[in-house]
Order: structure tokens, then sequence, then C-alpha cells
């Protein structure tokens, strides 16, 4: 499977910088064999697919959508209006979406259907707190989250296809804070969810289903996450901001 390298900038990186990040952004040509994303704020989207111009195989997502294609909610964006601006993809359920902005499951439900709705392929974030993990739910909390999405019949139905779809791991305890899971934590997670993924949509499937793994991932230890079983890529914050060391990222990839 082809690993995947995704930069979620957050609410870092206007137009001027998104412009520059990508005049100096040169990831070493892995031969076709790592899917780049980024993930600019919604203003910059413009100006980097413009920036990336045709064929630079660097693919483009925003952060957040509403599940509504349209109507009276003032400050949001729908998955069409993301699709026509230039997105591909679109995080759904980000930690800091669930703990700031109080995103349910059930809204990210609704927006990974929106997603599909409007062609973009939803990356859907997952992952426990410190306390859960502590608490000994981490299974739990992953078949939650992951239940109340994939119990969907028609985003089911979706799924089964070869319809694109990407699941994240991110414990929250992990995301922005320096901490990182050890490779054998991630691989843990990943074998929960993969295993949950085969239960709903068969062995098959959720073996090309790729799962990233998220929060505080550097070029320092990209490599071993990425080396760890199941694995399939990294989501990348803080350290997607500086050209050089998520060109460093790819590079481990
Ligand atoms: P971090 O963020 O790499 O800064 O921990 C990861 C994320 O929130 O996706």
């Amino acid at each position: 499977m082809k690993r995947i390298v995704a930069g979620n900038w957050k609410m870092n990186h206007g137009v001027a910088a998104t412009r520059s990040f990508l005049r100096e952004f040169r990831p070493a040509d892995r031969g076709g064999e790592v899917q780049v994303l980024l993930f600019p704020p919604t203003t910059s989207l413009a100006a980097a697919a413009e920036a990336l111009g045709d064929g630079s195989g660097i693919s483009l997502g925003v952060q957040q959508i509403h599940p509504s294609p349209s109507g009276a909610f003032t400050g949001e964006i729908s998955a069409e209006m993301a699709a026509e601006a230039g997105a591909g993809f679109v995080l759904v359920g980000h930690s800091e979406r669930r703990q700031l902005f109080h995103e349910t499951d059930e809204g990210t439900r609704l927006r990974v259907a929106a997603a599909y709705r409007a062609a973009l392929c939803p990356v859907l974030c997952v992952g426990e707190t410190l306390e859960e993990r502590r608490g000994g739910s981490l299974s739990q909390v992953l078949h939650r989250q992951l239940d109340t999405v994939l119990s969907d019949p028609d985003i089911g139905t979706i799924l089964r296809t070869d319809t694109p779809f990407v699941l994240a791991y991110e414990p929250v305890w992990a995301i922005g804070t320096g901490e990182t899971a050890t490779p054998s934590d991630a691989a843990e997670a990943h074998a929960i969810l993969r295993l949950r993924l085969a239960l709903h949509l068969g062995e098959a499937r959720a073996e090309v289903i790729p799962i990233l793994y998220g929060g505080s991932v550097s070029a320092g230890n990209a490599g071993e996450l990425m080396a760890a079983p199941g694995v399939n890529g990294v989501l990348v914050g803080g350290a997607s901001l500086k050209p050089d060391s998520f060109a460093a990222i790819v590079a481990a990839a």
C-alpha cells in the first residue's frame, strides 16, 4: 500500500506563508510510493493549489466541513465548497474539533457522509485521551468512534467499494505535547482499528484502508513509527510547518 504523509497546518500559514512554504518544500521523489497531503487553512487553499500547479503529486485538503451542503451556518463551509476550491480530502473528527468545538461521534458520521456527497476523501481521526488509556478503555473508545461512522448503512455501502477512505489513529495525549506513542503502542492501536474495519467491511477491504499515526510525529521518530506493523503513514501537525522538517518526514517514508 502507498504510504501517506499528511501535514495538518491547523491555524497556521496564511496566503503569504503558504506561498513561501511551497517555494521551499522539495520532498524527495519517492517514485510515486508516497502520497503527500497538505491541509492548509481554508483561506490558503487557493494559493496552495495555484503554487502547486498540475502534476505536483501533492494533494490538498481542508481541516473541517459542515455536514450540510449550504445554508444559514455562519462561519462554516460545506464539502461542496471545499471541493470546488481545490480540496480532495477533508479531516473529520480531529481531537481538537472534538475537544475545543464539541464535535460528537454523530457529527463525524454526518461529516463523513457529507465528504462522500462531494466526492472528497475523508481522513477520519480517532484516538483516546490519557484518562481513557489509563482507565483501560482504549479498545472501547476506538470501537465507539469507528462504529458510529461505519454502522451508517450508506457509508458502509460506499466503504465496501474501493472508494478512498483514510483512518488516522491520533492518541489525544500525544497531540502537540511532544509525547509520542511508541511504535508498539501505535501497532497495538492500529491492530485494534484494522480488526474493527474487518468486522464491518470484511478482511480484504480492511487490509487496503490506510491507517495513519498522528501525535508529535517528527523527522526524528517518523521512520520508526512508519516501520511499526500496520502503520501506513503519518499525520503531522507541528513538524509539517517547516518545509525542511516536513520534507525529512516524507524522506523517512
Ligand atoms: P502534532 O499534531 O504533530 O503537532 O502533535 C498532530 C495532529 O494534530 O494531527
